[in-house]
């Protein structure tokens, strides 16, 4: 796919070469200092800024639409408490079709009539199910969504309050996990949201589709790197090692041994969002007086990187996930959740593509072809004959 306009779309325009992702034709820096997550993905889904009655409609319906049905928590319930989140995530996003089954017909002319409500499950729920597989891992009751609060703070308070006590969360908090979510609202076609353009093509439900995208994020390659690059940044502390080692092995090309964070399918230059986010960790960090050890290894790593000719020659540059973990570190969510973290993020994006794929009069279903490098012709040879 690397040389294939798979698609033509409105949403997202992404110049690897020189460092520019713009939602829409804004540009990401302007969204990151003056937008929240929740209009960017009113953004990304609509394609205009929202007025403000239709801010707050949306708004309004995100919150109504937040609270999880009682049965669903069954599946979650059935599924060992140490499995990873991602598979959990998937399975209730694929369960979504079975509670709003009017919204998920499989026909998209019916979808789309019912498009708005089912965005907005979509957007909601999901970030409520990541907040269930938090508490059920941890052995905790589920807390319900409070409609008063606005989205990030929401999903704070069902992480992180106590039936006994509420979590307020600091302002600084919720701007910072409201930076995170937004700069991963939509990232062109990557991995995930092809392949939510690909199921959705078949005329499968927003839902379904969704589902799909959850799967194929889950990989260390692409919405797992951030766990991948805490781990690195963890034994590189552990073993005491100030970054020197793990370069050299990095550019040994032996496979597992990746400076986690670097490099990019499209970028050959600075991923805009690590820049951004690069700077917030220092700023979030600051303002919670946290001191992570974690956060000096990275520094210390991508100026050693920038430097090394390994690097500079394959124009591998930091990518939005080299600082986001520690981000989301600090504002106290554990590694194992960290993708899912990006799949909250990354709904916008998702619906907004399936959209198009929907609402394309021309629209055919997605079947690529190949190239064949199999065997030519051959005749078969019975069993008995086979040695
Ligand atoms: N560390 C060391 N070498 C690397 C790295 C890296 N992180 N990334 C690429 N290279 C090497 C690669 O081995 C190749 O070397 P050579 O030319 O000697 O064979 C060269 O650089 C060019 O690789 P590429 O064609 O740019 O890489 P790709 O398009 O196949 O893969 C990637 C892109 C993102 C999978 C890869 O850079 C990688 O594995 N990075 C680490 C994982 C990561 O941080 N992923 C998050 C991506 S951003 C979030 C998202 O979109 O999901």
């Amino acid at each position: 796919y690397g040389n294939t306009g798979s698609c033509d779309s409105k949403i997202t325009y992404l110049d690897g070469d020189n460092g520019i992702l713009r939602h829409r034709g804004y540009p990401i820096d302007q969204l990151a200092r003056y937008s929240d997550f929740v209009e960017t993905a009113y953004l990304v889904i609509y394609g205009e800024l929202p007025t403000p009655t239709q801010r707050k409609d949306f708004g309004l319906l995100l919150r109504k639409n937040a609270a999880v049905e009682t049965q669903m928590q069954k599946i979650l319930e059935g599924f060992p408490t140490n499995a990873s989140p991602m598979a959990m995530l998937s399975a209730l996003v694929s369960a979504l079709p079975a509670y709003h089954a009017d919204l998920a017909t499989n026909n998209f002319e019916k979808d789309m009539k019912h498009f708005d409500l089912a965005a907005a499950i979509a957007i909601s729920k999901i970030r409520t199910f990541v907040a269930m597989i938090y508490r059920y891992q941890k052995g905790l009751p589920f807390m319900f969504p409070k409609q008063e609060l606005p989205f990030c703070d929401n999903f704070l308070h069902m992480m992180f309050s106590e039936p006994y006590k509420d979590y307020i969360a600091m302002p600084e908090v919720a701007k910072a996990l409201n930076l995170v979510l937004l700069l991963h609202a939509d990232h062109e076609q990557n991995c995930s949201t092809s392949t939510v353009r690909m199921v959705g093509s078949s005329a499968a439900n927003l839902f379904t589709s969704i589902s799909a995208g959850v799967c194929a994020l889950s990989g260390p390659l692409h919405g797992g790197a951030n766990v991948a690059v805490m781990h690195m940044l963890q034994s590189i502390h552990d073993e005491g090692d100030d970054g020197t080692r793990f370069i050299a092995a990095a550019k040994s090309g032996t496979k597992g041994n990746r400076l986690m964070g670097f490099g990019h399918a499209v970028y050959r230059n600075f991923d805009p969002r690590a820049k951004i986010i690069g700077e917030a960790c220092d700023e979030v960090l600051n303002k919670l007086g946290i001191d992570d050890p974690l956060l000096s290894i990275a520094k210390n790593l991508e100026q050693a990187a920038l430097k090394d000719d390994y690097f500079i020659s394959r124009k591998l540059y930091p990518n939005v996930d080299f600082y986001s973990g520690i981000i989301m570190r600090a504002l106290g969510i554990p590694m194992n959740m960290f993708t899912t973290m990006f799949a909250i993020g990354r709904a916008p994006g998702y619906i907004a593509n399936w959209r198009e794929v929907a609402s394309n009069p021309k629209g055919r279903i997605y079947r690529p072809r190949q190239i064949y490098v199999g065997h030519t012709k051959r005749d078969y040879v019975s069993i008995a004959k086979r040695t």
